[in-house]
């Protein structure tokens, strides 16, 4: 065996015991380099294979060759397994960066009062009540005391449904108040009756800062016997102070609604109306139920007295938040809904 031979073979072992020992890959690059590299062992025997005697070289000439290729298939297959177990350990995980925070979305500012609301009213015994917003005229109007002349059932505040009309219950409209929710619970129940009903209402109203041609109310109705004026207006003072603040004003205007007799407008004053020099808003409706309207639910003369409100959801939800445009709770303005 030549010199040469000898060198080749021994470099064979050499690299291969060191491949058998290489760990990681910057350390295979290095071997790689070292044995196969243009300045490497084997590179350095291939050049020397010009000076051997001419019946030599086929014979040491395929001995580099097959070292050559069994070090690049060598050098693979460990490749192959330190990136394996290189991806087998995982990316590398920094435990002290701070997580990524979920964005928490809340209810619409709107469904908070509803809520609010409804939850005060559950405490003082009120149960919830539902009624349709495809409404018909007789519930939404004549049962309320409000003949067919009167001028909230014009055809410039209701909005009519194109559908045949009920033979009874005459033409469909989309509710204009919360309202016809009294009617239904009192024709489905007898005295005593504690409800509230939240609701979605409709009007021919153009949009704009104070007006909204769907807004929301929630209607209240207490029917039993000896039901006064006094009860009416202890339930609502002690609502607004609980949904508000202690400090919250409430005072009752003589007013008129067809179905209540004595009516009145319930105005609110909060400590931040006053300091910013605005004394009262107009929050609600109420009044003492009329008897023309237990005559049409069919409860029998004089033997029940009750009261009922209607109050303005959107109204109180400016109040709460100190705003002065509706229009914030429709537009999704992220800006607003973030910070209510
Ligand atoms: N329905 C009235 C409105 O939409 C509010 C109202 C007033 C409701 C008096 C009542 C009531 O129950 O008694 O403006």
């Amino acid at each position: 065996m030549s010199e040469l031979e000898q060198q080749l073979q021994s470099a064979r072992a050499e690299a291969e015991a060191a491949l058998a020992g290489c760990t990681d890959l910057p350390a295979l690059d290095q071997l790689k380099a070292k044995y196969l590299g243009r300045s490497g062992v084997v590179s350095a025997a291939l050049e020397q294979l010009g000076k051997l005697p001419k019946e030599e070289k086929p014979r040491v000439g395929k001995l580099a060759n097959e070292v050559k290729r069994a070090l690049e298939v060598a050098i693979t297959v460990k490749r192959d397994e330190l990136e394996a177990k290189a991806a087998a350990s995982g990316p590398a995980i920094d435990a002290t960066l701070p997580g990524r925070r979920h964005r928490i979305g809340h209810l619409h500012p709107l469904t908070q009062v509803f809520e609010r609301t409804v939850e005060i009213f559950r405490r003082m015994g009120f149960a919830v009540e539902d009624g349709p917003e495809i409404e018909d005229e007789w519930h939404c109007f004549d049962a309320l005391n409000t003949p067919p002349d009167h001028p909230a059932r014009d055809i410039q505040d209701t909005l009519y449904v194109d559908l045949p009309p009920d033979p009874k219950f005459g033409r469909y409209v989309l509710r204009t108040h919360t309202s016809p929710v009294q009617v239904r619970t009192m024709m489905k129940q007898k005295p005593p009756i504690r409800i509230v009903a939240p609701g979605r209402v409709f009007r021919r109203d153009e949009l704009d800062a104070t007006h909204s041609p769907t807004f929301h109310q929630i209607e209240g109705l207490y029917v039993d016997k000896n039901v006064t004026v006094a009860d009416l207006k202890g339930t609502v003072e002690f609502f607004f102070k609980q949904l508000l603040s202690p400090e919250t004003q409430v005072r009752f205007r003589p007013h008129f609604f067809p179905y209540t007799e004595p009516s009145f407008e319930i105005d609110l004053s909060t400590p931040q109306f006053r300091a910013r020099g605005k004394e009262w808003i107009e929050i609600a409706g109420c009044g003492m139920v009329d008897p023309n309207v237990f005559k049409a639910v069919g409860y029998p003369d004089d033997e029940y007295t009750g009261w009922a409100f209607g109050f303005g959801i959107d109204r109180l939800a400016l109040v709460l938040w100190s705003i002065n445009d509706i229009r914030l709770f429709t537009e999704n303005d992220v800006r607003f809904l973030e910070q209510s």
